[in-house]
């Protein structure tokens, strides 16, 4: 039976009722790990563990975390930690559930990355839509100004230090780590042109380490505990544990926790099988940006899904079963990155406009049989072409729907019809309940639904 392993998912697991409040941190061992980091341990000291934990990132590209602080220059200053909050890839809602239910374990991790690389200063740059996420990190923020954890002088020590949240207005491009910065600067969130990276030239031009809320989530535990510890699970090369947001047509969709290197199919168990004991017809193993899958025999970690054609991505698994009408899938992938393409390069903003406009005809019954290699000859436009990963993704979704599922591209066009059913046209941002895509939807909302201005107690598993 495959069971989680909860560690940065422990504290508001078991204390569901109050996970996010100062009082339970602090009874949880809340604030220990950072308070090592400052008064205990040398920033070069906490590189180094951080280095050898070989933790990656856990917002999408995996870079290692600790070599990633290495490229800060240490004799420049002043340097900046930002945190990316924004979490818009559809089918991931992990960093939801993190801000929402232990605040306070991220501004601890906030708090060991600024003493490693010698920041004061910090930014929460957070997902518009996190109403309830953004109140409570706000009300953290005090709290830990309030018990002396934030300010001058935190922990006693001669190291002070500030955090800022600030709230986007819901762009998944600001989750780009360089439109992050723009729009934080208060410009248009566009990408960057890159390098210089923002660990040498970031916010505001200066050296700048930004990281993924579960990134620095997990880093009190490892500090805490130490690297060995940390990689007792996972992989050599894929350490530690992960969380997956998973959601489709599964029992159970909700964020789970488990080390690296674990099975999709145990993954699936986990969250209770498949809805009416079908079986999955195809996986999105991380996020809408990764490549389909049609097995569950495939470990989750970074290479074992490279070499499975995919990527581990941001951790948003999305089981489709046999209802799912695979074109009409792809044409709401495919819309996505349309409305989300910034515009800023033509590959990107008129190749997701241009397959939209394919896919539509496929799905309504006008597609052409020369459709087909026209989608992929778009994706080849995109590809490498880009200026930023957003116009590769598209093309790699895009390019493996068409490829995976040829056959009932070629059945939508042979029939003049959708095979499913078909349906009204589903616009992007809607709750994706009926039509096509059967019960499962792909959406950046949990699955399990958790309202923005309620208590989250339904993504439980
Ligand atoms: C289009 C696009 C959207 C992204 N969205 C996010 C996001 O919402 N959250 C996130 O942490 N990283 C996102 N990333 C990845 C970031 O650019 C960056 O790699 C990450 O924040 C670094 O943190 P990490 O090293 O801790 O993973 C996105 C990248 C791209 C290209
Ligand atoms: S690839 Fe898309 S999102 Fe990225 S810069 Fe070009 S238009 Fe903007």
């Amino acid at each position: 039976m495959a069971e989680e392993v909860r560690v940065v998912t422990k504290r508001m697991r078991e204390h569901t009722e109050d996970s996010w409040t100062l009082q339970r941190v602090l009874d949880t061992g809340g604030y220990d790990g950072a308070r090592k980091a400052v008064v205990e341990m040398a920033p070069e000291e906490l590189g180094g563990e951080v280095k050898s934990s070989g933790l990656r990132g856990r917002g999408g590209a995996g870079f290692p975390t600790g070599v990633k602080w290495s490229f800060v220059p240490a004799d420049v200053s002043p340097k900046y930690v930002v945190v990316n909050h924004d979490e818009g890839e559809p089918g991931t809602f992990k960093d939801r559930e993190l801000g929402e239910r232990d605040p306070h374990q991220l501004l601890e991790g906030m708090i060991i990355a600024a003493r490693a690389v010698g920041a004061n200063k910090a930014f929460i740059y957070c997902r518009g839509e996190f109403a309830l996420g953004s109140r409570r990190l706000d009300q953290a923020i005090r709290d830990a100004y309030g018990a002396g954890f934030l300010g001058e002088g935190i922990f006693g020590s001669d190291f002070d230090f500030d955090i800022v949240l600030h709230r986007g207005a819901g762009a998944y491009i600001c989750g780009e780590e360089s439109a992050l910065l723009d729009s934080l600067e208060g410009f248009r969130g566009q990408p960057r042109l890159r390098p210089p990276f923002p660990a040498v030239k970031g916010l505001y031009g200066q050296p700048t380490v930004i990281n993924n809320t579960e990134t620095l989530s997990t880093l009190p535990h490892l500090i805490l505990n130490g690297s060995e510890w940390f990689r007792q699970w996972g992989t050599e090369k894929s350490p530690g544990t992960k969380i997956f947001s998973v959601s489709g047509h599964v029992n159970r969709p909700a964020n789970y926790e488990v080390p690296l290197g674990t099975s999709l199919a145990d993954l699936l168990e986990l969250a209770g099988g498949m809805q009416n004991g079908k079986e999955p017809k195809a996986i999105i193993p991380g996020g809408a940006s990764a490549p389909l899958l049609t097995s569950t025999d495939v470990a989750l970690d970074f290479e074992s899904l490279q070499e499975a054609g995919s990527m581990l991505g941001s951790g948003g698994v999305v089981f489709m079963d046999e209802t799912t009408c695979m074109v009409r899938n792809t044409l709401v992938t495919t819309e996505f990155f349309e409305h989300e393409s910034c515009g800023k390069c033509t590959p990107c903003r008129e190749g997701t406009w241009w397959a939209v406009k394919v896919l539509e005809r496929i799905e309504h019954g006008d597609g052409r049989q020369e459709d087909m290699d026209l989608l992929l000859d778009i994706c080849n436009g995109m590809d490498g072409r880009s200026f930023c990963p957003l116009g590769d993704a598209a093309s790699w979704a895009l390019r493996s729907g068409v490829k995976t599922f040829r056959d009932e591209f070629e059945q939508h066009v042979a029939e003049g019809s959708c095979p499913f059913g078909g349906g009204e046209r589903v616009h992007v941002g809607a709750r994706v309940g009926a039509t096509g895509l059967g019960e499962a939807g792909i959406t950046s909302q949990p699955a399990a639904g958790i309202d923005a201005d309620s208590e989250p107690e339904a993504a439980q598993p």
